[in-house]
């Protein structure tokens, strides 16, 4: 399919969004300050796919965003280690997965017809499903589990 052929059907459609609610807070505010920041990235993405931006532009924004998600599931990752979260291996798994789909997306050959088109469609077909299911479950099972610990954790609302 060409990049003009698939932006016509776009034009039915256009790109899924992302948006930050309430209900995707796991009660902690350091965790969801990033998740929130994630998801304007993501938007940023799509709003770029939207406008039809230069296949260098996206690919900018991809890997600015993929950069920022790294330094996320870092980041979840030392706190829940410095928290003992019995969860951690299992966590890192699902991060490390992401991941490496991430990297596939960022290693394809952006002249190549079908590159944004295959960057569209992980947004839309798996990367906002896997956000929200990963947020509200996975995440959200490390907030319960700080919440039952009880005591104060850095960014956790008092
Ligand atoms: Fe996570
Ligand atoms: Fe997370």
């Amino acid at each position: 399919m060409s990049w003009e052929t698939f932006f016509n059907l776009l034009g039915h459609m256009g790109m899924e969004r992302f948006e930050w609610s309430q209900n995707l807070s796991i009660g902690d505010e350091l965790i969801d300050g990033q998740h929130r920041v994630w998801i304007e990235k993501l938007n940023d993405l799509s709003n770029a796919i939207d406008s039809r931006r230069g296949g260098d532009e996206i690919f900018d924004l991809l890997k600015f965003m993929v950069d920022y998600v790294e330094s996320h599931f870092l980041a979840e990752e030392q706190y829940m280690a410095g928290q003992n979260y019995p969860g951690l291996e299992r966590h890192k798994l699902e991060h490390s997965a992401f991941c490496r789909m991430l990297s596939d997306l960022l290693a394809l050959d952006r002249t190549r017809p079908g590159a944004i088109e295959t960057i569209a469609s992980s947004i839309n077909n798996f990367q906002i499903v896997w956000l929200k299911h990963h947020i509200t479950r996975t995440d959200g099972l490390f907030g319960e589990f700080l919440r039952k610990k009880g005591g104060s954790f850095p960014g956790l609302p008092s």
